[in-house]
């Protein structure tokens, strides 16, 4: 049996301001290869939805400014260069409400985002954002491959 072992990689951060944060992320995608995870930690606030836009932006979503958070419809998918599948878990509270998305069978068929990541456990490979607030306009983001 073969034993695959995954170099931790973790990579800090300080962006300050809302344009530094969709750059860091939109450079981010350029490398995606169209079946990345990305699961997004931080308060309200804190620039998931900042985040996510940028990744949108990276992987080619022409009008950025329709993505935004889908607290109300749970999921958007937008269309780019690959699929892209955008998950708010914010409105919801059960584990049981969380499966009922479905989410995990968009799984490889495209570049998934997750906003309040917090509420799933998710064991397969993931790509890590925990975004902490430092002031108004200042965060300190860490990415990493593994939790
Ligand atoms: N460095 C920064 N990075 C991201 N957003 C920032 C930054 N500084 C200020 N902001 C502001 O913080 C807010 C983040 O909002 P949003 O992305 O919707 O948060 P979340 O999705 O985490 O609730 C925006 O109003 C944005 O302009
Ligand atoms: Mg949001």
């Amino acid at each position: 049996m073969e034993t695959k072992r995954h170099q931790q990689k973790i990579e800090e951060y300080i962006t300050n301001s809302e344009q530094e944060t969709f750059l860091l992320a939109k450079k981010l995608a350029e490398d995606f290869k169209g079946n990345e995870v990305v699961l997004l930690k931080g308060a309200l606030g804190s620039g998931k939805t900042v985040f996510a836009k940028g990744i949108a932006s990276g992987l080619g979503v022409k009008d950025i400014h329709h993505v935004c958070s889908p607290s109300y419809t749970l999921i958007n998918v937008y269309q780019a260069r690959f699929p892209l599948f955008h998950i708010d878990l914010y409105r919801l509270e059960k584990s049981s409400e969380i499966s009922d998305i479905g989410w995990e069978d968009y799984l490889g068929e495209g570049v998934i985002i997750v906003e309040w990541a917090e509420k799933i456990k998710f064991n397969l490979d993931a790509i890590h954002v925990t975004i902490e607030m430092n002031d108004k306009n200042q965060r300190t983001i860490r990415i990493s491959n593994s939790v």
